[in-house]
């Protein structure tokens, strides 16, 4: 993106080679703040709603108070795409506990420091939605509140990498044998025609991708259980998925190098995925 896109940074809208922070802010120092990326189709933020209340969940999460009101982020959030040269986009929006002295206990009267970017939506290609994308395995070694999105990332920055690493795009993850999620994504499975998906409990984000998935089958009569999902049912499964704001629902055909499944995307991914793109707003990019 080039240094002239417009950012919104402590209440200004600036060019993103201008948005400076001081090197204390307790987000660089600790990853001490949360964040939230919120899909925009043809301008339109997707489930708005549910971000900002995920965005709520994390800030109680990590004992931070929200800076604005559901109200005030909207109009925020509104103004940042109104100023971008692209219809459908990726709102990132981050909140740290803000600038002070160095110590690990909470400052007291420190602001908290309010960021939002917005890029263009970096869709899968319609390659990967025709023939799916690889996958690889590893055990889920991060913290116990992965229900919290925030941006202390290096756990899933090392999880992302082993997939890099091997030309996958995302890494599965298992902890004690039991299906967590991957790097950046949620991971949904398959068999016999029916869907199940791992709990929302600590080890997982909430994705709101997930949740819209989950309606969309129960609203598509599709069947889906949420359970806890071992790594050999997972194994063993018809088809696996991918779930996340940038990648809507993508189908694994190729798991540790080998193809999982019949190593294309299966009938009811294809199902799921048409249930997804019949619920973006009209005129919406479709593969
Ligand atoms: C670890 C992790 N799990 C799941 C997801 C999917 O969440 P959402 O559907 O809200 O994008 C993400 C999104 O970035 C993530 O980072």
């Amino acid at each position: 993106m080039p240094d002239t896109q417009i950012v919104h940074l402590n209440g200004a809208f600036l060019p993103i080679g201008e948005a400076k922070i001081s090197v204390l802010d307790r987000g660089f120092i600790y990853g001490d703040g949360v964040y939230e990326v919120i899909p925009v189709y043809k301008r339109a933020p997707f489930r708005m709603a549910h971000h900002l209340r995920r965005l709520q969940y994390s800030l109680d999460g990590i004992r931070l108070a929200n800076p604005k009101d559901d109200a005030a982020w909207d109009e925020l959030v509104r103004a940042l795409i109104a100023r971008q040269p692209f219809d459908d986009q990726a709102v990132y929006l981050q909140v740290t506990r803000g600038v002070a002295k160095r110590d690990h206990a909470f400052p007291k009267g420190a602001a908290p420091t309010v960021f939002l970017m917005s890029n263009p939506l970096p869709l899968p290609t319609p390659e990967q939605v025709a023939h799916g994308v690889a996958a690889i395995t590893a055990e889920d070694n991060r913290w116990h509140r992965c229900d919290l999105k925030t941006t202390s990332l290096v756990g899933n920055v090392l999880m992302r990498q082993l997939a890099a690493d091997v030309g996958a795009v995302e890494t599965v993850m298992f902890r004690g044998g039991w299906l967590t999620e991957a790097s950046a994504s949620n991971v949904l499975i398959v068999k016999g025609g029916k869907i199940a998906a791992p709990p929302k409990d600590h080890q997982i984000l909430p994705g709101i991708t997930y949740d819209a998935s989950v309606e969309f089958a129960r609203s598509a009569g599709m069947p889906i259980d949420i359970r806890p999902i071992s790594r050999e049912e997972a194994l063993a499964a018809d088809e696996m998925w991918l779930s996340s704001s940038t990648k809507e629902v993508i189908a694994i055909t190729t798991l540790d190098g080998r193809p999982f499944g019949s190593g294309v995307p299966g009938p009811t991914f294809r199902r799921m995925y048409a249930a997804f793109q019949s619920h973006k707003p009209p005129g919406s990019r479709r593969v």
